[in-house]
């Protein structure tokens, strides 16, 4: 990948595709193709196709899809294996189409058995029952990998696929409708402290254990795997330390600066017990994640105070 190479980040406006092209342009690649939804809708086979015969792109970060919590999840289940088994169909078929030279697709460890051995590693793929309450979405990621290898397999066209921990950072949801634990957590805690409540509840029992990988380490690892890693295995990328739900609210209240106490609701569904990932495939090629938590935690409580006004109000 050269500073003018051809780069399409689709999904550039999310977590995940905002910091890779922050960091694609931090490192001074120059030719970013970057695409609305509604400039290309990626469910979109004809917009698709349009776009990749117009632009030509030599280089993918696939980091589009529908993402969202257990509620969402639990509420859109067609939408979610619907639109993500679509844009996965959609842009890896028009790369290899249109002559990419490479695509990095973006999966997600809930692709993983619920109850697959721990810390998990890439050969647990496909070796067990699902996490039931997002089996939708991690259908459809799945379909996307072995699409990657089927294309690999039948065309030798260069995909590869990453397989992310928990992500947060910077330009994350903070909607508790449909964002994720962390994120709902900063805004729980900070809308607390604002009106003083004496408690904030939190879903589950706390003791689920989760790993959290901040976003700009995402974005570095996936530029590392586009430059260095081209084979037909999926990889792991994550911190490969974990910490309890209790354990992140503790931390979380500390950032905020929130003093009042956590009441935790085991009506609420827990998910799968512990999710950590083994990473020691992409430490050996020479990656390893730079973010600690706390600091992460305090630059992403600094960005959701910069950027949601009633937050300041
Ligand atoms: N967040 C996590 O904790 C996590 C963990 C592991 C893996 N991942 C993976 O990382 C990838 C990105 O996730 P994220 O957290 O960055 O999600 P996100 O913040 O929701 O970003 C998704 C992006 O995809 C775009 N998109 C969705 N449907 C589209 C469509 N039909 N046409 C065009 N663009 C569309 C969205 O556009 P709009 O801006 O218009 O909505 C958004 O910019 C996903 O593949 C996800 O599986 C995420």
């Amino acid at each position: 990948m050269r500073k003018e190479s051809r780069i399409f980040v689709a999904g550039h406006r999310g977590l995940a595709g905002s910091a890779i092209v922050r960091s694609l342009k931090r490192e001074g690649h120059s030719q970013l193709l970057l695409r609305t939804r509604a400039e290309v809708d990626l469910t979109d086979a004809k917009a698709v196709d349009r776009f990749f015969d117009q632009e030509r792109p030599e280089y993918v970060f696939l980091a589009a899809a529908r993402v969202g919590g257990i509620l969402a999840n639990s509420k859109f289940p067609a939408d979610f294996i619907r639109d993500n088994l679509a844009i996965e169909l959609n842009v890896i078929d028009a790369a290899h189409r249109f002559g990419a030279q490479k695509l990095l697709f973006l999966g997600s460890s809930c692709i993983y058995p619920k109850h697959a051995p721990q810390p998990i590693q890439e050969s647990s793929l496909l070796t067990g029952p699902l996490e039931p309450t997002n089996e939708w979405y991690a259908i459809a990621k799945i379909s996307g990998i072995k699409l990657v290898q089927a294309y690999r397999r039948q065309h030798q066209f260069r995909g590869i696929s990453l397989m992310p921990t928990n992500l947060y950072g910077p330009g994350d949801n903070f909607d508790l409708q449909t964002s994720h634990v962390l994120p709902a957590l900063i805004r729980k805690f900070h809308e607390a402290k604002m009106s003083a409540s004496s408690q904030v509840t939190i879903w589950g029992t706390g003791a689920p254990r989760r790993e959290f990988l901040h976003v700009d380490d995402l974005a570095e690892a996936s530029i590392h795997l586009m430059r260095n890693y081209d084979e037909d295995e999926i990889i792991n990328v994550g911190t490969g330390t974990d910490l309890t739900i209790a354990e992140l609210a503790a931390l979380i209240a500390g950032v905020v600066e929130y003093k009042g106490s956590l009441v935790f609701d085991a009506t609420k569904p827990d998910g799968t017990p512990r999710k950590l990932l083994d990473v020691s495939r992409i430490n050996a090629s020479g990656w390893k994640a730079k973010i600690e938590l706390r600091d992460g935690l305090r630059q992403t409580y600094d960005w959701y105070l910069a950027h949601t006004p009633a937050a300041v109000a």
